[in-house]
């Protein structure tokens, strides 16, 4: 509701800005271009464009006794020169740095580098994540993508001030020869509201003792005596890049299809909130939410998530699959690729413009609005083309990726 007004209130005043830039020209014919560019659009040479892969990274706060996924976040930015007459996709001769401002260390809010040589069988400095990177550094390309990454950005949900913020923002600065060409502000969502105890709540035991005595009792393991656990250790899990042990079920498979008859007991409207963050968190927050759509409606059930013929991780809901009917010449995700790695008009990634998964824009998130109000002055898809064309190009928007 807020959202509509906010969107109404920009609309008006880029309308009265036109206008306003029209009136002293009254007798000449209106020009189908604005004289003057819109309220508040981007005005740097370069824009930046940053998001999450996932939308969601879930970490376990203590890790003491188990560990289902580190704190471990990933940010992608493209960089587009908007000084020339066609906008270009910048791929070198720059540097991004990322910055967490409000989040500068999270060694004092998990215990994670405390149990890590136990889980992983790693010793690695506090503050720095499984890939090597800090909560501020450098974002590297790899050859042959038109976008710079940093993956494991060890963040927590907890500010330096003590506030819990699972959509802290970091910033995004691209610099050419040590002068700032652009900059942007892109959320790295992140949660540990994991919601086990719901059931796993046996009076005088925690609940991560709770669930190894009853993964010990049910199949014959031997894990409450083996604290750290990482349950990736046995069962294949891709988001740690965990082979598994060869006979037992991938993590994602197991969790759900043992979960799924059992989630009544958690009395909530949306099940995946049990174990997914979660009623406080509402992980997804974007405009599908607001047109009253939840989960399941893309994702099916959690019988469906825990089928052991799905590749977790890699088979997933596709935008395509519902949008495709009412554009049938549009390209949606790339063939046999993830959303996060697709690329629309003319290889700008889809996630550029629409934003992260389960945060497509407008999200009902005020920071998830943040990049597309700064870039084109109003919340939702990057829709302006100045954000990054020197002008507004004559020919219609082609949103497919392969010229037509
Ligand atoms: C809706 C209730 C509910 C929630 C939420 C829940 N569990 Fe369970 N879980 C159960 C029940 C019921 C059992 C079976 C216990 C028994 O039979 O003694 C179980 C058993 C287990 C087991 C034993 C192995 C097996 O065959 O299932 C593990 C491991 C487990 N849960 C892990 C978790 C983790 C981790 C979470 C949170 C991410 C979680 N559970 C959340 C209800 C729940
Ligand atoms: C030492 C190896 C090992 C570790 C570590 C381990 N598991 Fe298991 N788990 C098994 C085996 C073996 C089974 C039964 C066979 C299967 O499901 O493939 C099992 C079964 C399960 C099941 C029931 C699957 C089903 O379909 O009924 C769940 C749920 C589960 N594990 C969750 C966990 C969680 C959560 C952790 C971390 C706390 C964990 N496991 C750690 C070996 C392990
Ligand atoms: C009992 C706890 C639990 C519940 C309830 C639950 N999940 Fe999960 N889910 C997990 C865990 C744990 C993981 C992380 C697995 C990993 O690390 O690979 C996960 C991962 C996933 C993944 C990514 C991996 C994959 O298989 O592609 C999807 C998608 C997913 N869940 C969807 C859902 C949906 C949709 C629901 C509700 C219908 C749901 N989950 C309910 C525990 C749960
Ligand atoms: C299960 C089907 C389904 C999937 C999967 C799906 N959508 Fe949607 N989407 C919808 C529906 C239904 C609406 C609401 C349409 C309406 O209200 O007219 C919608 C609305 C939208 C809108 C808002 C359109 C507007 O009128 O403002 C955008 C943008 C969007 N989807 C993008 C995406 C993207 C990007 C993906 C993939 C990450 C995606 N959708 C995946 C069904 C889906
Ligand atoms: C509008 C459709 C839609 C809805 C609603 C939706 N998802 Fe997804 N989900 C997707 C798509 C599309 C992907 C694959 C994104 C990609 O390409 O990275 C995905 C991927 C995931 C993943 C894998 C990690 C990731 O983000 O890629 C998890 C976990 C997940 N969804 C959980 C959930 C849960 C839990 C809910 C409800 C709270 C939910 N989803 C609601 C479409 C949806
Ligand atoms: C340069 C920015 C840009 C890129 C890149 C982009 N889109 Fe879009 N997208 C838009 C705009 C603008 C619209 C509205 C266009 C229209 O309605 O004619 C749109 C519309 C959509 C819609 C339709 C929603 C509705 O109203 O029915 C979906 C779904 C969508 N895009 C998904 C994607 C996917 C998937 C990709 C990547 C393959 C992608 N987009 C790449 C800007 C972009
Ligand atoms: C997020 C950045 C971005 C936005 C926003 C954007 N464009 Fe583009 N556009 C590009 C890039 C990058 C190219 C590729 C230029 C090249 O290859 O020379 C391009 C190319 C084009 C082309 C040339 C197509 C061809 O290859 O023949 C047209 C036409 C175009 N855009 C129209 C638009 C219109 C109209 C809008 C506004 C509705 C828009 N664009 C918004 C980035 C953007």
């Amino acid at each position: 509701m807020i959202l509509k007004k906010l969107c109404v209130l920009f609309l008006t005043f880029a309308a009265l800005a036109t206008l306003a830039a029209r009136a002293p020209a009254g007798d000449q014919p209106a020009s189908p271009a604005p004289a003057s560019p819109p309220a508040r659009v981007v005005n740097t040479p370069f824009t930046v464009l940053g998001f999450n892969n996932l939308g969601m990274h879930c970490m376990n706060q203590d890790c003491s006794e188990l560990l289902i996924l580190p704190p471990y976040n990933t940010v992608r930015a493209q960089v587009i020169d908007r000084t020339h007459g066609s906008p270009e996709i910048v791929t070198s001769g720059i540097t991004l740095e990322y910055a967490m401002p409000t989040n500068t260390r999270s060694s004092d809010k998990t215990n994670f580098w405390k149990y890590l040589p136990g889980l992983l069988g790693v010793t690695i400095p506090p503050d720095v994540g499984l890939t090597g990177n800090g909560l501020s550094g450098t974002m590297t390309r790899a050859t042959g993508l038109n976008y710079y990454t940093v993956t494991g950005i060890p963040v927590t949900p907890i500010e330096d001030n003590g506030r819990e913020n699972p959509y802290p923002l970091a910033t995004i600065t691209a610099k050419q020869n040590g002068v700032v060409m652009g900059t942007t502000q892109v959320v790295v969502p992140v949660s540990w509201e994991i919601s086990c105890n719901i059931c796993h709540n046996e009076q005088g035991i925690s609940t991560a003792t709770d669930i190894l005595r009853d993964h010990d009792r049910m199949h014959a393991t031997n894990l409450e005596n083996s604290k750290p656990v990482l349950c990736a250790g046995c069962h294949a899990d891709v988001a740690l890049g965990a082979p598994g042990m060869p006979g037992i079920s991938t993590f994602s498979s197991a969790m759900h299809t043992a979960h799924a008859p059992r989630m009544k007991q958690a009395g909530l409207t949306n099940e995946c909130y049990a174990c997914h963050p979660g009623v406080r968190t509402l992980c997804q927050r974007d405009v599908h939410m607001s047109r009253g759509m939840s989960c399941n409606d893309c994702h099916i059930s959690m019988a469906a998530v825990g089928d052991p013929a799905r590749r977790p991780w890699i088979d997933e809901p596709s935008c395509g699959s519902c949008h495709q009917a009412q554009h049938p010449t549009w390209e949606f995700e790339e063939p046999g690729k993830l959303y996060q790695d697709s690329r629309g008009h003319r290889n700008v990634l889809c996630a550029s413009c629409h934003g992260s998964p389960h945060a497509i824009t407008p999200t009902i998130t005020a920071a998830d609005n943040v990049q597309a109000i700064t870039a084109q002055g109003h919340p939702g898809r990057i829709d302006t083309c100045i954000v990054c064309h020197s002008e507004v190009p004559s020919d219609p928007f082609p949103h497919r990726r392969i010229v037509d």
